[in-house]
């Protein structure tokens, strides 16, 4: 008799029909390392997941999928900042909208980012001008084999473009079970992108910025809900100033975004835009139409559809520009995360 499987459907936001052996939903840390201890005493894989918003199922997953829902915000004033620590199992959209409403600001260029607050430091998600560091006072997370429990603060962090020490050297094996942030009361606005810009820095409030964010995303992201997807599939790529100069002799409406490090950052949704991509559908994957940095489940597709459309898009790119793309999005295979660039060269 075959074993009982768990749909993951519900739990990732491309919609990917894959399914698990176990989902467990915990609510403490104290569940939660014991979840993960009784699976790793029968070698049975475990999988954290928060709101599974920048995850790509390839298979099954042969194991146990912990869902994290440790809850709790608490905030304390202080003289010139609000603290507030935050379990990684809240939301981090309904965050933002607790902080604006209780009138602290700093968190409204972050608004409509799908996912857990627990998640937010993983990739140090970005967007509007405004990286998840920039408001980031300290980490905690646990070492599940034992329960022992330690706080990072920002340096040790170690916060890059989609990037942090929990993707490589606290990623197996630990979790995050709070995320602590500041929230200066002498709030600045940052209006240097897109339609922000528009707004006046000398009269903006933080809910007009807020607004100004859902509107953009809601133009041009398309909703999980509908088409299932994780938001941008790639990673914007970073060139050294050489071929950035190169490129933009041939190309001179190309974006370049240069970089405190004097390298420079390249928009991935205009290369593959140049390609003639968007809108491109292969089996039930497709490029989104107004947007093409983001691949959609456009019905009932694998996630295989999805790694030969990467794989497609890749290989256009890099014969164009000469530039390889890697994705932001992680890949799950049936024992764990693997190695998302190897998948589809
Ligand atoms: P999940 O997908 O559940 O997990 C992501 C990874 O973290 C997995 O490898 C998982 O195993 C691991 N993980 C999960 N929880 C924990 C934990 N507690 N401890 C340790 N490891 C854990 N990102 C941006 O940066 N900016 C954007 O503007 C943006 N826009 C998006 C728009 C859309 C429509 C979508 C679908 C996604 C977007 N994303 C964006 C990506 C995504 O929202 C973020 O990466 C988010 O932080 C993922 O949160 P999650 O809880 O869904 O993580
Ligand atoms: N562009 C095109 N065609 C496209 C898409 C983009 O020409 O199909 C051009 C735009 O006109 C613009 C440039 O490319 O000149 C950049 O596009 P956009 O401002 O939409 O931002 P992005 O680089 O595509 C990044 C993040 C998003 C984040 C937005 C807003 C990455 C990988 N993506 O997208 O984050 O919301 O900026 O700050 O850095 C995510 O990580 O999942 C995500 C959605």
């Amino acid at each position: 008799m075959s074993r009982q499987k768990y749909s993951l459907k519900p739990w990732n936001s491309f919609g990917i029909a894959a399914y698990a052996n176990r989902i467990s939903m915990v609510d403490s840390v104290e569940v939660l390392c014991q979840c993960w201890q009784q699976s790793a005493q029968q070698n049975e894989p475990v999988l954290l997941l928060g709101e599974g918003s920048n995850v790509l199922f390839l298979q099954d997953f042969d194991g146990h999928v912990l869902i994290n829902r440790i809850k709790g915000i608490s905030i304390t004033e202080r003289a010139n900042a609000w603290s507030l620590h935050v379990g990684a199992g809240e939301n981090w959209h309904q965050l933002v909208e607790t902080t604006l409403n209780r009138g602290i600001a700093g968190l409204e260029n972050l608004a409509l980012i799908p996912g857990c607050a627990g998640s937010a430091p993983i990739q140090n998600i970005g967007a509007y001008g405004v990286e998840l560091e920039q408001v980031c006072e300290y980490v905690d997370i646990v070492y599940l084999p034992d329960g022992t429990g330690q706080r990072l603060n920002v340096a040790e962090c170690q916060f890059g473009y989609r990037n942090s020490v929990f993707k490589n050297h606290y990623r197996d094996g630990y979790a995050i079970i709070a995320v602590g942030l500041s929230l200066k009361k002498n709030w600045q606005p940052v209006l240097s992108y897109g339609d922000l810009r528009n707004l006046d820095p000398q009269t903006v409030t933080p809910r007009q910025v807020f607004d100004a964010v859902c509107r953009m995303r809601h133009s041009k992201l398309p909703d999980p809900k509908i088409n299932g997807n994780a938001g941008s599939f790639f990673k914007n790529p970073l060139v050294s100033a050489t071929v950035a100069t190169e490129l933009s002799i041939q190309y001179p409406d190309m974006p370049q975004y240069l970089q405190e490090c004097g390298d420079v950052k390249l928009a991935a949704g205009w290369l593959i835009d140049c390609c003639s991509l968007k809108g491109f559908r292969l089996g039930g994957a497709a490029v989104h139409k107004q947007q093409a940095l983001v691949l959609i489940n456009a019905g009932a597709a694998s996630g295989q559809d999805i790694v030969i459309l990467a794989r497609i898009v890749r290989q256009r790119v890099a014969e164009k520009f000469n530039v390889w793309l890697e994705p932001e999005v992680r890949f799950i295979a049936a024992h764990g995360e693997t190695d998302a660039v190897g998948v589809i060269e």
